[in-house]
Parts: C-alpha cells; sequence; structure tokens
C-alpha cells in the first residue's frame, strides 16, 4: 500500500517508517520537525513539512501522494506537560485528528492506524490490563489519546473507513544510532542520562505495593512496536477493522529491576538515589497483549536485556558522535 506517516521523522514514526518500507509498502512522512530530524529518515523518503494541524495541506499530500493508508503518530506526549498546558495538547492531539480525518474523507483516503496510549487507562487499573479494562485517563495527554480513539471510531462508522488503535505501554530501545529516543521525559534515557554525567538516577518511590516496593511497567522494544504496526496495516489491506489492541509484552518490569538491567548492559556499578513518589503514577501497569496475538499473529519479540542494550548502543553512538 501507500502509507503516509504522520510524524514519521520522530522516534516511534521512523521506526515504524522503517518496518513498512521493510515489507514493501511505498511510505511517505508528513512531520512539522518540531521534534522530528531528517537524520532518521529513509533515503529518498517523500517528505511532506508542515502542520497536521492544516487540514488543506494534510489533504494536498494526501491527494499528492495517493495515499491507501494514514499512520497518525504526529502527536505531543509528555505527560508533566500535558497537566500545565492542557490547552496545547489537546489543540496538538485531538484537533490533530479532526484535521487528519477531515483531510482524509476530503482526499478519500479509507485506512487509518492510530498511535495510542495506555495512559488511557489511568492510574485505577489492575494489571494486567486488557482493552476493555475501564478507560479513566489520570492526565490531558492521557484524555487526548481517548478522545482521539473515540474521534476516529465515529469518523469511520460515518464513512466508511477502516480503523485500528495501537495503545503503546512503554516504548524504549532504538534500531540504529539515528534512531535513539532523544526525549528527556523516559526512564531509560535519564538513566542513561545521569549515569553518563555522573550522577545518581532517582528513583519515584519505593513503597508501592509491588515486590521490591517500586513501580511495575511494561517495556516494550520500539522495533516490536514498529513491527506491530506493519502487521496491523497488512491485515488492513484486506480487512476492513475497526479495532484497539494493546501494544505490550506481557511482562511487568520495577524500576529497580531496570536499575539492575542498566547496571548490566553499561558495566557501569551506579548507585540511585530512591526520593519520594511521582504524584499520579500506577504502581503496575501491564499490557494483557492477548487480544492482538489472537486475531492478527503479532506478539513482541525482545526481551528487557535487549531492549535496553539496544537503547544504550543508540544512546553511545549518538552521544558521542555530539
Ligand atoms: C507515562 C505514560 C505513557 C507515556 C509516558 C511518556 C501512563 C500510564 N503512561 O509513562 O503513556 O508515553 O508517560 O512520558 O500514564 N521513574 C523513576 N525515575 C525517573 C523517571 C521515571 O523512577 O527519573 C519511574 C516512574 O515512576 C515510572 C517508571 O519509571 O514508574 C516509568 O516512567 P516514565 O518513563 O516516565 O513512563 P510512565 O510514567 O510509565
Amino acid at each position: 500500500m501507500r502509507v503516509l506517516v504522520t510524524g514519521g521523522a520522530g522516534y516511534i514514526g521512523a521506526h515504524v517508517t522503517r518496518a513498512l518500507h521493510g515489507d514493501g509498502h511505498d511510505v511517505g512522512v508528513i512531520d512539522d520537525f518540531s521534534t522530528g530530524e531528517r537524520g532518521r529518515l529513509v533515503p529518498d523518503t517523500p517528505v511532506y513539512e508542515g502542520s497536521v494541524l492544516d487540514t488543506a495541506f494534510v489533504e494536498t499530500s494526501l491527494r499528492h501522494f495517493a495515499a491507501d493508508a494514514v499512520v497518525h503518530i504526529a502527536a505531543k506526549k509528555a505527560v508533566d506537560e500535558s497537566v500545565a498546558n492542557p490547552l496545547f495538547y489537546y489543540k496538538e492531539n485531538v484537533t490533530g485528528v479532526q484535521s487528519v480525518l477531515e483531510a482524509m474523507v476530503g482526499a478519500e483516503t479509507r485506512r487509518i492506524l492510530f498511535s495510542s496510549s495506555a495512559a488511557v487507562y489511568g492510574e485505577q487499573a489492575a494489571s494486567p490490563v486488557t482493552e476493555v479494562t475501564p478507560t479513566v485517563p489520570s492526565s490531558p495527554y492521557g484524555w487526548t489519546k481517548l478522545m482521539g480513539e473515540q474521534i476516529i471510531s465515529d469518523v469511520a462508522e460515518a464513512h466508511g473507513l477502516s480503523w485500528a488503535a495501537l495503545r503503546y505501554f512503554n516504548v524504549a530501545g532504538a534500531a540504529a544510532p539515528e534512531l535513539a529516543d532523544r526525549g528527556e521525559n523516559n526512564l531509560i534515557p535519564k538513566v542513561f542520562r545521569a549515569v553518563s554525567s555522573g550522577v545518581h538516577p532517582k528513583v519515584f518511590g519505593d513503597d508501592y505495593p509491588t515486590p521490591d516496593g517500586s513501580c511495575i511497567r511494561d517495556y516494550i522494544h520500539v522495533d516490536d512496536v514498529a513491527d506491530a504496526h506493519a502487521t496491523v496495516l497488512n491485515k488492513m489491506a484486506t480487512s476492513k477493522l475497526a479495532v484497539i489492541y494493546n501494544i505490550g509484552t506481557g511482562r511487568g518490569t520495577s524500576v529497580l529491576e531496570i536499575m539492575a538491567a542498566v547496571r548490566q548492559v553499561t558495566g557501569v556499578d551506579f548507585e540511585y538515589d530512591i526520593i519520594g513518589r511521582r504524584p499520579g503514577d500506577p504502581a503496575d501497569v501491564v499490557a494483557d497483549p492477548v487480544k492482538i496475538r489472537l486475531e492478527i499473529g503479532w506478539e513482541s519479540r525482545h526481551n528487557l536485556t535487549d531492549t535496553v542494550d539496544s537503547a544504550w548502543q543508540a544512546w553511545t553512538a549518538a552521544t558521542s558522535s555530539t
């Protein structure tokens, strides 16, 4: 298929773009390069530079590329920032979805794959969470993703579109140095940054009701996430979908286990500081990934050591070249 990926020059988008190329799709990218980087793109990828909020631009891009499908990844994703500046998040993430859908209806593009998040489940969910676990987001970011799913579902119903929303758990790792996660928000890059600069990483709380007292998450290799997109799109080529899938490993890892994995992978015997809980952090969020395996045969392949090791290789290569 001819697939236009919004946010295709971002950390996750660039991995998705590569996976789709690998599966033989013709891939184009829409990106405003606010956080995207041209160096992440596969050479000769058609690029449409602009904002997804500009509906006319998106529609023109879809028509020019003759897209059969859109993978809508372009969005803001920092939970704290969404609490401080919700209007910005609702505009970028919710108006962004509306704009892309309006452009798709105008250009008669009939398939959309949407980047959603485990943040839709909020703090109360008991792990493992399935796709029918109640959704009660605990941040504006989580709400923007839930609203995005709802808008897509309604518009798809009215206009006969095929759609899937993928709820990513904690995405980590990298397939190549130029694809490294340069965001400063997530645990693994934060630990690398601390270890590289000789300061102690911080553990947000060791008094949770978990075996070692630190929070448990489901860390999934970004290559597995990219592969999930390719698998769903391949299904969409022949079937009309209206579906939500969790994209996780089904394995929980505590913050202290991440510290141990980083020690093992880096060979640095660093210490860490245990500080108080971060407000709004759920104790335990692990995916039940069975639905997507049973329905379309995707499951994660990488283990935690692979994931942390790939992240470290990319981190060291990227930081030594800057
Ligand atoms: C949250 C969102 C996720 C989003 C991500 C983006 C939920 C359920 N998940 O993930 O959808 O993509 O933010 O930022 O809302 N931690 C430390 N020390 C640190 C940093 C983090 O101990 O310096 C701990 C946190 O308490 C948490 C774990 O590490 O238990 C992972 O944190 P983080 O990488 O920020 O992701 P989440 O908050 O799980």
